[in-house]
């Protein structure tokens, strides 16, 4: 195999990705061990990432921006009122912060008390972090938001499902005990293989690889699901497969050509499966499930013009940057109101965060 599976069509032993992405940002020189594609892919990945970096941080100085116009706007409009005025407004804002509070705490009860009836009940869904020895830092930092993601939308759901992180080790593992409030995740973390944590179960493993004869038709709540922690703009195909088959479980994959035409490849990233499992749990739906997590684009022949087989990660994470902020705030914000044991915080350093809220 080439250097960082330039060969998309090769299976790659199992080994580090070679050193020509040696910075941060993945920085590459050519490298005349790479192929010309794998050159490109590379040079199309540094320069996503560069963006990314800019993007971020023009983020960062809005978001900043933004703060300081809303702290002078509420200065003012205190500066401008009598004394009485002032306390009102101050009060009001208090209290409108302290309900927030509240029903925040009131969602993460039950969403604590749904997670924790699922361990029982819910359909048990594994994600297989084996896989880290085969990804740069960028795409490993990658999967930990997709893990995010994940956690998030089955926190939303009426029926979540049971959790599996299993094979957290090394970089992998590092980096998931740096999400905010990560410990106090109700899931299953396992630093050893499913096949070992799981032993008795085999025979109900199912993992679900897009390179599957096997189209899968139901979700069986017996069943053990497996979707494989990789983001590797699918240049290690068919590692799934073959992995599952040399362990002796069954592999599917998900009816995606059943209901809708895809402009690119049926290789989705973790989170977008997970959600399809949670939609398809939910409706009992494929159609449905499909529809309501892949985006638009990624489903006609149109938009397939210019679109490499491998860009369903990138786009995805871009359009969820957004969503991926939303998330790290809810669990820092989550962090933080366990740590609170008086809801009413003193008044000063209520006044004090106002602004940045209202
Ligand atoms: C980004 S893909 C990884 C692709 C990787 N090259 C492979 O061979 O699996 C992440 C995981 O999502 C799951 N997955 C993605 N698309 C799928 C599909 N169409 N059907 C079933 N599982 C899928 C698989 O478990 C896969 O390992």
């Amino acid at each position: 195999m080439e250097p960082n599976g330039a060969s998309e069509a090769v299976v790659p032993p199992p080994q580090k990705p070679e050193t020509e992405l040696t910075t941060e940002n993945n920085t590459i020189s050519s490298n005349p061990t790479l192929s010309k594609n794998a050159q490109k892919k590379l040079a199309k990945q540094q320069r996503w990432e560069a963006k990314k970096i800019e993007k971020k941080a023009a983020a960062k100085e809005q978001k900043k921006k933004e703060l300081e116009r809303k702290r002078k706007e509420w200065d003012e409009s205190l500066a401008n009122m009598s004394e009485e005025e002032r306390t009102k407004l101050i009060e009001s804002r208090i209290s409108l912060r302290k309900e927030r509070m509240e029903k925040t705490l009131e969602e993460k009860q039950c969403r604590k008390e749904r997670l924790v009836k699922a361990k029982e009940h819910g359909q048990n869904v594994v994600v297989d972090l084996e896989f880290s020895h085969l990804m740069i830092s960028s795409e490993i930092r990658s999967l930990v938001q997709q893990i995010m993601y994940c956690y998030a939308a089955n926190g939303r759901c009426e029926s979540p499902a049971h959790l599996w992180l299993t094979g957290c080790e090394g970089e992998m593992d590092d980096q998931l005990k740096k999400i905010p409030g990560f410990d106090k995740w109700i899931i299953e973390k396992e630093d050893k293989s499913y096949i070992e944590v799981l032993q008795d179960r085999k025979d109900d493993m199912v993992y679900l690889t897009a390179d599957s004869e096997t189209v899968l038709e139901e979700l069986d709540l017996k069943k053990i699901y497996i979707i494989g922690g990789l983001v590797d703009r699918n240049r290690n195909k068919g590692i799934t497969l073959e992995k599952a088959q040399k362990q002796g479980i069954q592999t599917a994959k998900l009816p995606i050509g059943n209901f809708l035409t895809m402009s690119s490849s049926q290789v989705l990233t973790v989170n977008q499966v997970l959600e399809i499992i949670l939609k398809f749990l939910e409706t009992r739906d494929w159609k449905t499930s499909f529809f309501a997590v892949i985006p638009q684009r990624k489903r006609t022949q149109a938009d397939s013009e210019g679109n490499a087989d491998n860009t369903v990660e990138e786009e995805k994470e871009c359009e969820q940057n957004d969503d991926l902020m939303a998330c790290k705030n809810q669990c820092v914000e989550e962090e933080e109101i366990e740590q609170k044991d008086d809801l009413m915080a003193s008044k000063k350093q209520c006044v004090e965060e106002i602004p940045s809220n209202c």
